[in-house]
């Protein structure tokens, strides 16, 4: 059912404070809409630019209700949110995305079950629950394969890679080290030749559209940069932007979908994971695109027109973790002078190696510049010593 387009002026209610909070609502003030955010540990990086921060638990369904009965529309920008949560939210006003697109995105075993049953192309996996199954599994997949925990991972926790048999000796000791789950997941390690991923928004009219592919490169399982556009054949792009909308359309998304992908030995694409939510490797859209991916959040889960998407010039988007913070506040100037370079920080308070307190991007005439010219300035940021 489509409802009335929710035009500026209205009150969103934003699920969850971090930074893709903080930039949806930055966003969305300047299109004159307002914020309400409802996280559990305040005051949150959202919450400290909103109207009003609520903050209590997720399974506090009285506070869910008093949230939802002082905004207009829900939206989300972390989907760890039990699916529970957002029925509760879904019988007071609209949200988007829906408890069932939540339920499947924030579980491995659901998500990969989702990628086989709609036939898209995805790493060989299966499941296990217990230590005793894991070893079985393990030896089905082979090696070298990816142990992941089935429920609340992201930057690379909760997984163990595997890379010979000697490596799974032990699976008492790796069950332990993953904390115990209810179930894991193992999947075939793909030697691929890049990592890369599509952002798609979608209305609740079926209208949608996707981001340029953007091209990902990791360090220690968290995202490093993102370059746009990706350096892939047509075909492949053409081939990533059919998988993302086949995402969408299968999952029946409103709002956004970034489908994760990986380009195997073979030269295809394979879909990693989704995330139903604005993405790290689309901060590149702020400054690099026409409309932002957070302004088409808004624009779709209110059922407004979606913006153009087309790429103003190439940009490369770097992220700013805590670890370069050791000396003390990076010197900031060193981004500052440059032309077409843009600094964005998170507010947030303390610095722990790993932590994603801002980024930054280049723009430049094409993406090997812009690249070389963010490197650089990385290098530059991260063996100059602080400012203060
Ligand atoms: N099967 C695989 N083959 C090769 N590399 C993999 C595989 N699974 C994961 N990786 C590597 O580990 C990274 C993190 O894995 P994945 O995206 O599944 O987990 P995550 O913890 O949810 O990450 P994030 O939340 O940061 O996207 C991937 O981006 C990729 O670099
Ligand atoms: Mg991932």
């Amino acid at each position: 059912m489509s409802l009335p387009p929710l035009l500026p002026g209205a009150t969103i209610g934003l699920l969850g404070g971090g930074q893709l909070g903080r930039m949806l609502i930055l966003a969305g003030r300047a299109m004159g809409y307002r914020f309400h955010v409802f996280e559990p540990c305040g005051p949150s990086p959202a919450g400290m630019i909103a109207d009003n921060e609520i903050n209590a638990e997720y399974s506090n369904e009285a506070a869910l209700i008093k949230f939802a009965q002082q905004v207009d529309l829900i939206t989300l920008e972390f989907e760890n949110i039990p699916a529970t949560a957002i029925q509760t939210i879904a019988a007071v006003c609209p949200a988007f995305p829906s408890a069932e697109v939540l339920h499947i995105c924030q579980h491995r075993q659901r998500e990969k079950d989702f990628l086989r049953a709609a036939d898209l192309p995805h790493a060989p996996f299966d499941y296990a629950q217990s230590a005793i199954s894991l070893s079985k599994v393990v030896q089905r997949i082979g090696f070298p394969c990816v142990i992941k925990t089935a429920a609340f991972g992201y930057d690379g926790k909760g997984q163990i890679k595997l890379s010979q048999p000697e490596d799974a000796a032990d699976p008492v000791a790796l069950w332990n080290q993953l904390g115990e789950p209810a179930q894991v997941v193992v999947e075939k390690w793909i030697e691929h030749k890049g990592e890369f991923s599509v952002i798609c928004a979608r209305r609740a009219d079926g209208i949608c559209k996707t981001f340029p592919v953007s091209e990902n490169c990791h360090r220690n399982h968290i995202l490093h940069t993102s370059v746009a556009p990706a350096q892939l054949s047509p075909q492949l792009i053409k081939s990533a932007e059919t998988l993302a909308k086949a995402v969408a359309e299968t999952l029946d998304v409103v709002g956004l979908i970034t489908v994760e992908l990986f380009l195997a030995p073979e030269g295809h694409l394979l879909v990693n994971e989704m995330a139903p939510r604005p993405h790290n490797s689309g901060h590149y859209t702020i400054e690099g695109c026409h409309t932002s991916q957070f302004e088409q959040q808004l624009r779709a889960v209110c059922g407004l027109p979606l913006g153009s998407t087309d790429l103003r010039q190439p940009t490369v988007m770097v992220n700013l973790l805590g670890d370069l913070w050791e000396h003390g506040t990076p010197d900031w100037s060193i981004l500052l002078q440059e032309p077409g370079v843009h600094l964005h920080l998170y507010d947030k308070g303390s610095p722990r190696p790993g932590r994603k307190m801002g980024h930054f991007t280049v723009m430049d005439s094409t993406a090997a510049l812009a690249t070389a010219r963010a490197e650089n300035l990385f290098q530059t940021l991260s063996s100059c010593k602080a400012s203060d």
